[in-house]
């Protein structure tokens, strides 16, 4: 019985929300069937991007996607989360660096960390010792890493406990107002 709770919670927890993995080539694909199933680099390339529907991500939800083997945290922020990322100093920072792979030098300013600010699209590893944070919880609000308590805010910086680094953020971009393609 414990297991099968377990496998329910892991489940719930995991809300896949329409997501396919894309890749560069796309439609390529289908006209070389016999190079892509002998070739393993096109395998590797096929999981290079996420696509994510968000049309079913309500306010203030926060939904885990894989992307090249790694869990996503995608969340509609409500407007005092992100005032919340905002009202805050970088001086209050622990890690004052934003983490976002796709601008290395920004500062950790919230604007530097979204695209927009409804969505908050982070990698959902702790930078600790790879833990997957609780969304929603801990003192900011944000996440929080039960396994040795780092704390996150609503822009996913870490502001207590022993993680060096905020989340990173990954590359991804729009492809509408209901998609973003991840990677
Ligand atoms: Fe998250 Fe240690 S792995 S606090």
């Amino acid at each position: 019985m414990a297991e099968a709770h377990s496998d329910d919670v892991t489940r719930r927890d995991f809300l896949y929300v329409a997501t396919t993995a894309a890749t560069a080539v796309g439609a390529g694909f289908a006209a070389w069937p016999f190079i892509h199933q002998m070739n393993p680099a096109a395998n590797v390339l096929a999981l290079a991007t996420t696509e994510v529907d968000l049309t079913p991500i309500e306010k203030g939800q926060s939904i885990k996607v894989l992307w090249q083997g790694k869990v996503i945290f995608v969340r509609r922020r409500t407007e005092e989360e992100i005032a919340a990322a905002r009202n805050v100093q970088l001086a209050e920072l622990k890690d004052p660096k934003s983490e976002n792979i796709a601008k290395p030098n920004a500062s950790a300013a919230d604007e530097n960390r979204v695209v927009k600010p409804e969505w908050l699209i982070l990698i959902g590893i702790c930078t600790h010792l790879g833990c997957i944070p609780l969304a929603n919880e801990g003192e900011y609000k944000g996440w929080f890493c039960p396994c040795h308590g780092s704390v996150y805010d609503t822009s996913g910086r870490i502001r207590k406990g022993p993680a060096p680094e905020n989340l990173h953020v990954p590359p991804y971009a729009f492809k509408s107002d209901s998609t973003v393609l991840i990677g």
